[in-house]
């Protein structure tokens, strides 16, 4: 007997009429017109059923924070670290808390049950960090939350007003006390040599602790901005391919394509992914052009091309970043797509494996994806294949964490009162 039985779904992969066996949290078997007695049958109806959404990319200690204690006025890159500067030192943990834990409910609401946040250690009493380890805790049964130890201010720029501590020894007290990952800022630093040298202290601990990295990397439209560079090389030189990513890299929109050519073999060689964060990049980037005005995003077809993996973060919801978002990666990968023009049918394809398959496989998650043996994670999507479903947002009719239902919605259908004209429409393909 099994615990649920999914009928009639249609995969991402193209797969239709697809039955998903549940017992547990696993799925146990999964084949066309699979017909066995269960506790719980959903009929998908030949909808999509995707393995759930991941963010690649967030800032969960600054969610929901939107006009705390002014808003961003610019809306520039530099006016948001200076904003979260001046709120840092107002911020309570049990805030951070409930701002955290607000936003956790509109990311299951929207299927997306993982998410790699960064979180600020450049904070003596390391605040952020107390508060989103309790909330990873809070969490963990419907969302996995993976944190990033990430030094806003610059490891080697910062310094505390007291002189107490580095931001150095404030990263690897937030990894004694749980933190997952070493992230860093290279472009914020000094100096290009100050940026260098951050990313090889960091990727040097991250290799002593065998732990992964993910660095704000090049997050500007200077096309001399090379980190990336350095990061790949020290990957390479530490043996830590497959477990660095490179986040942001938008200075590589602006780079010369004589470099570009042998920088993305390196990363190549490096397995170093990557991740371009298309809300931000296209509302932050090209603030000093006057017209054309470039994008700003790195390049993301041309790393695929290359076999580079690259997912699409949000980075920010309603903080001093960024004064939109709802947790919707189908808002993310929609953008994504317009941004680098990214429209056949197999990159539209790619651009929904950036915020499901690739940011889990960046993450290192396990028992990800809809196959035998994997946990029965998953969205029933109001849409037929992932196109469908980045066109329309398409909503999300249930999420499945570990074989068990967490949030569902009514599908999205608009009564019409027109003579002659069909009752209602659902904007999908008719
Ligand atoms: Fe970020």
């Amino acid at each position: 007997m099994l615990d649920l039985l999914v009928k009639n779904a249609t995969l991402s992969d193209g797969r239709t009429e697809m039955s998903i066996g549940v017992v547990g949290d696993r799925i146990v078997d999964l084949d066309q017109a699979l017909d066995a007695p269960a506790i719980t049958v959903i009929d998908a109806a030949g909808q999509l059923v995707s393995p759930p959404f991941v963010d690649a990319h967030f800032h969960m200690d600054a969610t929901l924070s939107l006009g705390l204690p002014r808003i961003n006025e610019s809306g520039t890159l530099l006016e948001g670290i200076a904003l979260w500067g001046e709120l840092k030192p107002e911020l309570t943990q049990q805030a951070v808390v409930d701002r955290a834990l607000a936003y956790c409910d509109w990311a299951v609401a929207k299927g997306l049950l993982a998410i790699r946040s960064h979180v600020d250690i450049c904070d003596e009493r390391l605040l952020a960090v107390e508060a989103l380890l309790e909330v990873k805790r809070r969490v963990k049964p419907y969302l996995d939350l993976q944190l990033v130890a990430f030094p806003q201010d610059g490891v080697l720029r910062w310094k505390d007003s007291k002189g107490r501590a580095s931001a150095f020894d404030l990263l690897k007290r937030s990894l004694d006390l749980g933190v997952d990952v070493v992230g860093g800022i290279p472009h914020f630093e000094r100096t290009m040599a100050e940026g260098a040298k951050s990313v090889e202290l960091l990727c040097e601990l991250a290799a002593h602790r065998g732990l992964r990295v993910d660095m704000h990397c090049d997050e500007t439209d200077d096309p001399m901005s090379r980190h990336i560079e350095t990061l790949a090389f020290e990957t390479q030189r530490l043996g830590m391919q497959g477990r660095v990513n490179g986040s942001h890299l938008t200075s590589m929109h602006s780079m010369d394509n004589y470099y570009v050519s042998k920088l993305i073999p390196l990363m190549r060689e490096s397995g170093v992914s990557a991740v371009a964060n298309p809300l931000i990049n296209i509302t932050i980037q090209g603030r000093h052009d006057s017209y054309p005005k470039r994008r700003g995003m790195t390049r993301v077809p041309e790393l695929l091309a290359a076999g580079v993996p690259v997912a699409f973060g949000h980075d920010c919801v309603m903080d001093p970043w960024y004064s939109l978002g709802s947790g919707d990666m189908l808002e993310v990968a929609h953008m994504g797509l317009h941004v680098a023009q990214m429209t056949g049918q197999k990159a539209m394809r790619e651009c929904f494996k950036a915020v499901t398959e690739t940011p889990a496989s960046i993450l290192g998650l396990d028992g990800y994806g809809i196959a035998k043996g994997c946990f029965a994670d998953f969205v029933v999507l109001q849409a037929r294949d992932p196109i469908e479903a980045i066109r329309t947002r398409a909503t999300r009719l249930k999420v499945v964490r570990r074989g068990v239902v967490i949030a569902e919605c009514s599908p999205n259908v608009s009564a019409l009162h027109l003579t002659s004209r069909p009752a209602s429409v659902n904007f999908l393909k008719p």
